[in-house]
């Protein structure tokens, strides 16, 4: 460990100061922002659904129809274009069928992934549906390979989507729900290569192949498949796995890439601080390799890459587990730097992405929002949650290349985007050690005036608490927009989001 490490953060000296130039080429573009980007995960796991998300009907909590109202109102804020669900490790062992009917008697199975307590199965298959239209996000399932059969995957497929007439289609409406869900996204199997299977790439691509056979488009909804990729940028799984899928294609391919920290949330030391942040420039390689392997194999179809669990994943004590769940984790200024250095990724990637859903939403891993335990009646967000809502205006834009000068890993991290009207332009201040002058030049565009939003505190491990749940939150923050210059101030340790109505 650096001496730096153990030298508290007030005694680590002023910061510099150092002008940064920066290229906005607004004639350059690259793809579309996909709503997608910003989508979401949630897990049978700690208090993530039972406490966080779901109450019950009948709890203390104000809830609608047994949503927490709160964590339901704060989400409908943010926009959740896209939530997947079981899991993660819980959905290679769970049986779709556990999950419907009268609550009161469905079974009780074992959680054998996240601690062995017993899951009731009272948020199943309508209850998620019912999250997913209250929040207007898609639906994405992710379906059980790992201990189950093609034959349990297309009946849940028929379940969801056949509109009536056969004997699944009116079980579903029977259970109270006549319309169909047409959901599109089928996850086929989680993790094949560890907790959903413990495969290698060609056992798993020919149970994809078995699975995919009867995954159908039941009631005329389109399917888009997703086959389990690889952990990081492991390129022995996804080359395995195309080779073993012949020329069967999957709509997607998920990759799944966790930052890890040795430190527990709210006390990094500042290098696993920096060593966590720079695991971003890894990141960005993994989609730029994956999508080259992908590529190699198109055959006439794009497969789409999709990194649906990604975030930091910290040391959690085990007393915070006790209190509060398994793998609830806090959220802090250095977590909001990481998430704006991964969506800042998405926009400058955002030809090679189809979806991104960041590990979880409520209550575990680099949340959104946190609840204090499932009686707590607290819901927090986190910094997390602010650096999304920065990252908002990008949705649906058409990205655009930036040039700085460096690209070093801890170096000033920026993505632009444009409508016909207005650029938005995210900055991202990973140093805890240096405060920036950004000086934009604007090429293919002017803008005479802009705002900024910044979402900033010089103490990396400040956060939101249930004490204290606004301490970090978005600020307006100056800026001069001058035609074809733009110039902001960026502290060390800050995520900031210009809009400009350009002409
Ligand atoms: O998000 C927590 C776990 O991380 C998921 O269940 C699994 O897919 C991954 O290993």
């Amino acid at each position: 460990m650096a001496a730096s490490a153990l030298v508290p953060k007030s005694l680590l000296g002023a910061p510099t100061s150092a002008t940064q130039r920066v290229v906005i080429r607004t004639d350059a573009e690259i793809g579309r922002v996909r709503p997608e980007f910003h989508g979401h995960f949630i897990e049978h796991l700690g208090s993530c659904v039972y406490g966080g998300l779901w109450v019950g009907k009948d709890s203390r909590i104000p809830n609608i129809n047994g949503y927490r109202k709160q964590a339901v109102e704060y989400l409908k804020d943010l926009g959740v274009p896209v939530l997947r669900w079981p899991g993660g490790c819980f959905a290679d062992d769970y049986h779709w069928r556990d999950g419907i009917g009268p609550a009161a008697k469905r079974p009780k199975r074992v959680n054998i992934h996240w601690g062995n307590y017993i899951e009731d199965g009272s948020f199943g298959t309508h209850e998620f549906i019912g999250l997913c239209r209250l929040l207007d996000a898609e639906p994405y399932l992710a379906g059980n390979v790992g201990s189950s059969t093609p034959h349990e995957l297309r009946d849940w497929i028929e379940y969801c989507n056949y509109p009536s007439g056969s004997t699944l289609s009116d079980e579903r409406s029977s259970n109270g729900s006549p319309e169909p869900f047409r959901v599109r996204y089928w996850g086929v199997g989680n993790e094949s290569w560890g907790c959903g299977g413990n495969m290698r790439p060609e056992e798993y691509a020919r149970l994809y192949r078995d699975f995919a056979v009867y995954c159908r488009d039941f009631g005329g909804t389109e399917l888009f498949l997703v086959a389990s990729g690889p952990s990081g940028n492991d390129t022995r799984w996804s080359r395995g796995l195309m080779d073993g899928l012949g020329w069967e294609r999957p709509g997607g391919v998920s990759m799944h890439y966790y930052s890890g920290g040795v430190d527990r949330s709210t006390s990094f030391a500042v290098d696993h601080m920096n060593e966590q942040l720079a695991s971003y420039a890894k990141v960005e390689e993994s989609i730029i390799h994956q999508r080259a392997v992908l590529d190699s194999y198109e055959n006439g179809k794009k497969v789409g890459l999709l990194l649906d669990e990604w975030g930091v994943w910290d040391n959690i004590p085990e007393e915070d587990e006790k209190r509060y769940g398994k793998l609830w984790q806090q959220s802090t200024v250095r977590s909001a730097v990481a998430a704006g250095l991964g969506l800042n990724i998405f926009n400058r990637q955002a030809d090679k992405l189809y979806m991104c859903n960041i590990a979880q939403m409520v209550n575990v891993l680099q949340s959104l929002l946190l609840t204090d335990g499932p009686e707590g009646e607290h819901c927090v967000r986190t910094t997390t949650y602010h650096a999304f809502s920065l990252f908002k205006p990008h949705r649906s834009k058409t990205a655009l290349r930036v040039e700085t000068g460096d690209s070093s890993p801890l170096g000033l991290s920026v993505s632009a985007s444009k409508s016909d009207k207005e650029l938005a332009v995210s900055f991202v201040n990973p140093r805890h050690d240096s405060d920036l002058q950004v000086e934009c030049t604007l090429k293919g565009s002017v803008a005479e005036t802009g705002t900024a939003q910044i979402l900033h505190d010089a103490d990396w491990n400040a956060c939101n608490s249930f004490d204290n749940p606004d301490r970090v939150v978005l600020k307006q923050q100056p800026i001069k927009a001058n035609g074809s210059k733009i110039q902001l101030d960026l502290p060390r340790l800050s995520v900031a989001t210009v809009i400009l109505p350009i002409h």
